[in-house]
C-alpha cells in the first residue's frame, strides 16, 4: 500500500526565524558567510565557497560572463550543459583563462576593411576600441589597433581602408604576455594610454588593458579563486553523454562537476558518479536533484561531493503540473538535513548540501541556510542581472529579461528530464517567460548579502554553521504571512 505521509510539505515562506542575543562577536561586518562546497575526505582538500550562492545550470543563466561575474563576488556558476561539449568547454575556458583587468577582445578588423565596417562593428558590440589583424581573425597576427579617435564620420569617407586608419604596431606601446595588471596601469599612465594591447613573442593579441577599468581592478576580497588564481567554475553534465563531455571540460579546466537532472535518485546518477570517481580521482561531482533521506543517502553511498535537494520550485517549473512529482522545498531541506546529520555520525564524512529552486525573496536564502543547506541555487535571481545571457527587452513600461527553463520547448533539454528513447512523447517540464531586470550582479548580490548578514546577526550567529547549530525556526500561519508585509495602509509608491 502507499505510503502517506501525515506532514503536509510547506515552503519557506511558511516559517519564520525567532531572534537570538545579538553580540559584538556576531555583528554583520564580522560576519563571515563561507560554507564548504564538498565532502571532506581523506586526502582531498573539500572545495569551499566564499559565499553560499551558485547559479542554476540553465541556458538563461549560467554561461561564462555570468560565471566570471558571481566567481569574482565569492560565488560559483555551473556552466549549462544543455549545448555542444565544445561550446561548454570553451565556455569554461574563458572563465578560466579570464585575469581581472585583462580583458578578452572581441572586435577584430582586418587592415582590408573599411570605415563602414569599423560603424558596423562598433554598433553591433558597443566597443570603440578594435584590434586589427592580418586576417582580421583572433589568431592572426597582430598588425594595428583602431579607436573612435582615430576617423571622423563626417569627414572621412566611408570606403576609406583600415590600414589607413589604424594606429599600426610599430607604434604602438605594448605590454608582453605575463605581465603584471599593475605593471600594464603603471605604463597606461605614464604614457597616458587609454589601452594597452598585451603581446605574445608571436606577435598575437593575448589580451587589452583600459585605462578606464582602473578602479574596478581594486582587489575583490572574496574572489573564489584556484591555487593558480583563476577563477574557479563548475559545469552542469547529465548521465548520456558524460564520457565524451567530461575529459572535454576536464581539459578546459573545469573545477567541480553537477549532475543535472530533474530527479537524481537513480541508477545512472549512480553510475556517472562512480565513472567519475574511477576515471578521474581527483575530481568532484555534485548530484541529484533529491527531495527525501532515501534520495540523499543513495547518492551519498553513490559517492557524491554535494547533494542538490529540490523537485518543482522553481520558478518555472511546471513539473508538479506535469507528472504530480515534488516536494515542499522547506520540508525537502529539513529532512536531508537530518539525513545528513546521521551519515556524518555514521561514517564522519560531512557532505553539503544545495537548497535548489524556489527563492523568491533574500530571506528565503537565510532561512535554507538555517535549516541546513550550505548553500543555495538559483536562476530567477541570476537570470535578472545585466551578466545573464538572455536578451533585456522593454515590456510595458518596465524592463524584463528573458528566462526560460531547461524543460521548457526553447531550451530543448530533454536529457535533464527524459529517460525514455521515444521522441514523440516529449512534454515540457518548464516555461519561457521574462524576469524584471534588476541591475548588476555585484550591486543586487550585496544587498542581497547585507540582509542575509542582518538576519544572521539577529540570530546570534557569526558563520552559516553557527546559524545551522543556533538557529530557533516556527512555523506561520496565513494570517500571519499577511502580518508579514505592510498591511493595512494606504501604500504611497508601489513596492516590489
Ligand atoms: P529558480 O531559482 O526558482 O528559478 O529555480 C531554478 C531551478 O529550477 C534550477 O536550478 C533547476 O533545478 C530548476 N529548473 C530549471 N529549469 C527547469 C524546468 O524547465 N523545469 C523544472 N525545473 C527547472
Amino acid at each position: 500500500m502507499a505510503k502517506i505521509y501525515s506532514e503536509i510539505s510547506k515552503t519557506f515562506n511558511e516559517y519564520l526565524l525567532i531572534p537570538n542575543l545579538t553580540t559584538p562577536e556576531c555583528i554583520p561586518d564580522k560576519i563571515a558567510l563561507d560554507v564548504p562546497l564538498t565532502r571532506n575526505s581523506k586526502g582531498k582538500d573539500p572545495l569551499r565557497l566564499n559565499i553560499p550562492f551558485v547559479s542554476a545550470i540553465m541556458q538563461s543563466v549560467s554561461d561564462d560572463k555570468l560565471a566570471i561575474s558571481l566567481a569574482r563576488c565569492g560565488g560559483l556558476s555551473f556552466i549549462y550543459g544543455s549545448q555542444p561539449i565544445e561550446s561548454q568547454a570553451k565556455m569554461i575556458k574563458k572563465v578560466k583563462s579570464f585575469k581581472s583587468g585583462f580583458v578578452t577582445c572581441d572586435t577584430y578588423l582586418s587592415p582590408e576593411n573599411t570605415l563602414d565596417d569599423i560603424i558596423q562593428l562598433r554598433d553591433k558590440t558597443g566597443h570603440s576600441t578594435m584590434a586589427v589583424t592580418s586576417e582580421g581573425c583572433q589568431d592572426s597576427t597582430f598588425v594595428g589597433i583602431v579607436t573612435s579617435r582615430d576617423y571622423r564620420v563626417s569627414r572621412d569617407s566611408l570606403d576609406k581602408k583600415v590600414y589607413d586608419i589604424m594606429t599600426p604596431y610599430h607604434k604602438l606601446i605594448i605590454g608582453e604576455e605575463g605581465i603584471s595588471l599593475s605593471k600594464a596601469n603603471d605604463i597606461i599612465w605614464a604614457n597616458k594610454l587609454n589601452c594597452l594591447p598585451i603581446v605574445n613573442d608571436d606577435q598575437k593579441l593575448i589580451n587589452m588593458v583600459f585605462r578606464k577599468d582602473y578602479d574596478a581592478h581594486k582587489e575583490n576580497p572574496l574572489e573564489l579563486l584556484d591555487k593558480k588564481k583563476s577563477l574557479l567554475v563548475g559545469a552542469g553534465i547529465n548521465t548520456h553523454d558524460y564520457q565524451e563531455r567530461i575529459p572535454m571540460l576536464i581539459n578546459a579546466g573545469v573545477d567541480v562537476l553537477c549532475l543535472d537532472s530533474s530527479d537524481g535518485y537513480s541508477v545512472w546518477q549512480k553510475e556517472t558518479i562512480s565513472y567519475v570517481k574511477a576515471t578521474y580521482p581527483g575530481m568532484y561531482i555534485g548530484a541529484g536533484n533529491i527531495v527525501d533521506a532515501e534520495g540523499f543517502r543513495y547518492l551519498a553511498d553513490a559517492g557524491a561531493d554535494f547533494i542538490k535537494v529540490g523537485i518543482g520550485g522553481g520558478s518555472i517549473c511546471i513539473t508538479r503540473e506535469q507528472k504530480g512529482i515534488g516536494r515542499g522545498q522547506a520540508t525537502s531541506i529539513l529532512e536531508v538535513a537530518e539525513a545528513r546529520k546521521k551519515y556524518q555520525e555514521e561514517t564522519g564524512v560531512y557532505i553539503p548540501i544545495c537548497s535548489d529552486g524556489g527563492i523568491v525573496y533574500d530571506n528565503h536564502i537565510t532561512m535554507a541556510l538555517a535549516m541546513g543547506a550550505d548553500f543555495v541555487m538559483m536562476g530567477r535571481y541570476f537570470a535578472r542581472f545585466d551578466e545573464s545571457p538572455g536578451k533585456k527587452l522593454k515590456h510595458g513600461n518596465d524592463y524584463v529579461k528573458e528566462y526560460w527553463g531547461e524543460g521548457s520547448n526553447r531550451a530543448k533539454n530533454w536529457q535533464r528530464y527524459n529517460m525514455s528513447a521515444n521522441k514523440e512523447t516529449l512534454f515540457e517540464e518548464g516555461v519561457d517567460s521574462y524576469v524584471p531586470y534588476a541591475g548588476t550582479l555585484k550591486d543586487n548580490l550585496s544587498t542581497t548579502l547585507s540582509k542575509i548578514k542582518a538576519a544572521m546577526s539577529s540570530c546570534g550567529a557569526a558563520s552559516v554553521k553557527e546559524l545551522q547549530e543556533k538557529a530557533r525556526i516556527t512555523t506561520v500561519s496565513a494570517t500571519s504571512i499577511r502580518e508579514g508585509g505592510a498591511h493595512d495602509i494606504i501604500l504611497k509608491e508601489k513596492n516590489y
